[in-house]
């Protein structure tokens, strides 16, 4: 299943990066992005709600959402694709986690510095002012089963909060992208784990890295995506693989 030159890469790498999409998080029960919407929420299009346009046209429903979507989160665990990811981190030099989730399941498995690049569901801000907004606690009051709900209102200029997600048509937050750009363009090993790759520019740092003469490990469900930029592509679920790898490098 593994090429042992795989295993033998990996081990002379000094700077790797495991960039991850939803795939990683789906053995967590967290629903992917493009998997069809469920329950409540299945006839509306994702990428309407999750952008100012929608939140503008109808604020209780995308609030709503996103509080739907924060604690089946909060419900879930780390899967063992994220922790072999966080032990990864102690058998390398240098290990950077880049994710398009906006969960905190890389930080619950362990992994240090996660760069979330499409923002979390655990810092909201206000819509007019931007200023972060503190949940009151973090535990919601009820359970959500997915009903509009209204957001909560600015401590500072009583604006509506918004959650803390890059929506479509927004920039990344710079910093981010920045750290980003740079391990992509600096590392030696990329694993692209669990994101089908459609979305730039986030979909651009494993092109990045191969152009820079780093090995691109793809690890997928599904076989498209990536084929002249991954070196190796194990098609399995990233729940599986990555603790087979993480025991292979033990060895
Ligand atoms: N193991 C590995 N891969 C998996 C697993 C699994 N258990 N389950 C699903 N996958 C793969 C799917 O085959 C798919 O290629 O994960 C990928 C998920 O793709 P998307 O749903 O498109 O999610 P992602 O790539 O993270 O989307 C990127 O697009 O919609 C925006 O902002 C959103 O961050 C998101 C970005």
């Amino acid at each position: 299943m593994i090429d042992p030159a795989l295993i033998d890469i990996i081990k002379a790498a000094k700077r790797v990066v495991v960039f991850t999409g939803a795939g990683i998080s789906a053995e967590s029960g967290i629903p992917t992005f493009r998997d069809a919407q469920s329950g409540l929420w299945e006839k509306y299009d994702p990428e309407k709600l999750a952008s100012a346009k929608g939140y503008r046209a109808d604020k209780d429903l995308v609030w709503g959402w996103y509080e739907w979507r924060r604690m089946k989160v909060m419900q879930a665990q780390p899967n063992a694709g994220h922790y072999a990811i966080a032990q990864l981190a102690e058998q390398v030099p240098d290990l950077t986690v880049i994710t398009q989730n906006v969960d905190d399941l890389h930080e619950r498995a362990g992994s240090q510095t996660v760069i979330h690049l499409h923002g979390s569901l655990f810092q909201p801000r206000c819509f007019a002012c931007a200023r972060p907004y503190q949940f009151e606690n973090t535990a919601l009051d009820e359970p959500i089963d997915g009903r509009c709900l209204a957001p909560p209102s600015c401590q500072h200029c009583h604006g509506r909060i918004r959650p803390g997600v890059v929506w479509f048509g927004e920039n990344l937050p710079t910093d981010e992208w920045r750290q980003a750009e740079t391990a992509a363009k600096n590392c030696d090993v990329f694993f692209a784990i669990g994101t089908s790759g459609v979305v730039m520019p986030a979909a651009g740092l494993p092109v990045m890295a191969a152009k820079v003469g780093a090995t691109v490990i793809k690890i997928n469900l599904d076989s498209m995506g990536l084929e002249k930029v991954a070196k190796y592509r194990l098609q399995a679920k990233s729940g599986d693989v990555l603790p087979l790898l993480v025991d292979l490098l033990n060895k």
